[in-house]
């Protein structure tokens, strides 16, 4: 019987390899940095599938350069580096990891929402810095309140409900726009729906869950900056360049807004000499919101069963498309 040959484009968790190990015939990227597009081309040239990271640029060349490419299977929610149109043209499914990482990545953007409001950062940089010399001032190191405060999600998926439901939990009045108006979750949670300028112009805390896509590219640009509050606080869990970074640098600069909190940025990784990095006003991470040892783990193995199942001819936990299941006959 024809063993399933699989290339892994990074070191995932060893249990996940394992589960690959026991049905297909495996090679791992052995390095940290990367494979650059045409070494990613030759791993995957002769392959049946594939597991794959959010940096892997999966497109045309690639995928004409890979007949053999049954399942592609991505370690992630977001889909914006695969031509899915192509793969799919193509009769290759692909796998990817909502839902495990979503409770993880919204404890994150709290985090940074947290952060950001209350200048944590900030001080403790300050602190360290050798420049605590007044023990206490009432008039020192103030920040924004965030209970009873209005938070703003744009894109109501997976992600962004875990967020506003942390946001419940800080009395925080919800409004949200999403592609598709969700009102059984206004009714459970008294989420309230809103166009997207109102959401803008009413949120001390605006928190983007919308994945990348060309109708989501610069989502936040200039004319949507200037309709916030200047007190409000920009956060960003989905992609960078659904926020034009220029024009955020000139709200934090010229007062529009009063801070953001990034974990993804356009380009990535952001220079360490870009000028974003340099305000006090901006709290940064290096994209790991799902980085929990948990989630990770579980995204790993979700992605696995996924690239199992694709290589059997059985339909995938998690598909992103699904309308192929037909024309594949499973
Ligand atoms: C995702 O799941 O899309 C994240 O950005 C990668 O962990």
């Amino acid at each position: 019987m024809h063993r399933p040959r699989v290339y892994v484009t990074r070191q995932i968790f060893p249990d996940a390899l394992d589960l690959i190990e026991k049905s297909a015939g495996l090679e791992v990227w052995p390095d940290d940095e990367p494979p650059t597009p045409e070494k990613l081309q030759e791993a995957l040239a002769d392959v049946d599938g594939a597991l794959i990271n959010v940096m892997d640029r999966i497109d045309v060349p690639l995928l004409d350069a890979a007949p053999n490419l049954k399942v592609l299977s991505q370690v992630a929610v977001g889909l914006d580096n695969i031509d899915l149109p192509e793969a799919t043209k193509r009769g290759i499914l692909v796998g990817y990891t909502p839902g495990v990482l979503a409770k993880a990545t919204a404890d994150l953007a709290f985090a940074l929402l947290l952060a950001a409001a209350r200048r944590v950062v900030e001080s403790d940089k300050w602190v360290r810095e050798g420049n605590w010399k007044i023990s206490h001032h009432p008039m020192f190191w103030l920040g924004s309140e965030v209970n009873g405060s209005t938070l703003g999600i744009i894109g109501l998926g997976g992600i962004g409900l875990e967020t506003a439901k942390r946001g419940l939990g800080f009395d925080m009045k919800i409004i949200y726009h999403s592609r598709t108006r969700k009102p059984d979750l206004e009714a459970e949670y008294g989420f309230e729906y809103a166009e997207p300028d109102r959401v803008l112009a009413e949120s001390d805390f605006l928190s983007l869950h919308v994945p990348l896509t060309p109708e989501t590219h610069h989502y936040i640009g200039e004319k949507q900056l200037k309709k916030m509050k200047p007190t409000a606080i920009l956060v960003n869990m989905s992609r960078g360049p659904v926020v034009d970074t220029g024009a955020l640098y000139k709200a934090l600069t010229k007062g529009w807004i009063a801070g953001a909190g990034l974990d993804v940025f356009d380009p990535e990784p952001i220079p360490a000499d870009h000028p974003i990095l340099r305000l006090d006003n901006v709290v940064v991470l290096p994209h790991i919101g799902s980085a929990s040892i948990r989630s990770r783990r579980e995204m790993c193995l979700l992605a696995a069963r996924n690239l199992l199942a694709g290589l059997k001819g059985e339909r995938l936990e998690q598909c992103a498309n699904p309308e192929l299941y037909e024309s594949l006959g499973i």
